[in-house]
């Protein structure tokens, strides 16, 4: 449990990265979640989102942003002008992370640790080698933190073009923006503003493109 690194294959491409980090143990995560859920996208995408960490869906799907999340995301892709299916979708952590509910077999998500983003960073790095994204979207404070630095406040930087520091994959170009779960879990009039914030920072990646 010393993170991915041990677990990157040696040909990088999407294929045997996705094959690999099913048997992904850099963690302690592997061990309760059904499957490790890698991106999902075009190899050529000039786009990728990073979310948090697959919910209690994409955990049984094995699929990123297909639960309530996801559709939040896809319409404010679409309102931005942004194609989903010519974006690459991934995220900080592969492996769900959740506590059981006290009653009831519901499966309550839990944010990643620090040593977990970490530890499951190699993944996102090699995504971000293979794909090359022009721009890569950094979606809530676990992936700022992952590609950002841990100092890194959504709330006051969010919506802005900034340089992904050391640059990795050659990729220069990153922004940060809300979750589209805290969008979803406010309440109205908070809702309706996150939701905005959130399609208004799309458009600026859909202009920068
Ligand atoms: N939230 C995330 O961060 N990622 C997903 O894939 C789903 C919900
Ligand atoms: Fe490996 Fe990441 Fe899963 Fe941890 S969460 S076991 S580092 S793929």
């Amino acid at each position: 449990l010393q993170g991915a690194q041990h677990y990157l294959p040696a040909g990088r491409n999407l294929a045997a990265l996705r094959k690999a980090a099913r048997g992904c143990q850099g963690c302690d995560l592997y061990r309760d979640a059904t499957q490790a859920v890698f991106g999902a996208g075009p190899e050529n995408a000039r786009v990728m989102l990073v979310g948090e960490v697959p919910g209690d869906r994409e955990d049984r799907a094995g699929e990123p942003f297909v639960g309530p999340a996801g559709g939040l995301l896809d319409r404010a892709l679409e309102e931005s002008g942004i194609d989903r299916g010519a974006v690459y979708v991934t995220n900080a952590v592969k492996h769900f992370r959740f506590t059981p509910a006290e009653r009831g077999n519901r499966r309550i998500h839990k944010k990643p640790s620090r040593s977990q983003i970490v530890a499951c960073k190699p993944w996102l790095l090699a995504e971000l080698e293979v794909v090359g994204p022009e721009v890569v979207v950094c979606l809530g404070a676990t992936a700022a933190q992952s590609l950002l630095g841990f100092d890194f406040r959504v709330s006051a930087r969010r919506g802005e073009l900034l340089e992904l520091p050391g640059r990795p994959g050659g990729v220069s170009a990153a922004l940060a923006t809300v979750h589209p779960s805290a969008v979803l879990r406010a309440p109205d009039e908070e809702r309706r503003r996150g939701y905005a914030e959130l399609a208004a920072d799309l458009r600026v990646v859909a202009k920068a493109i």
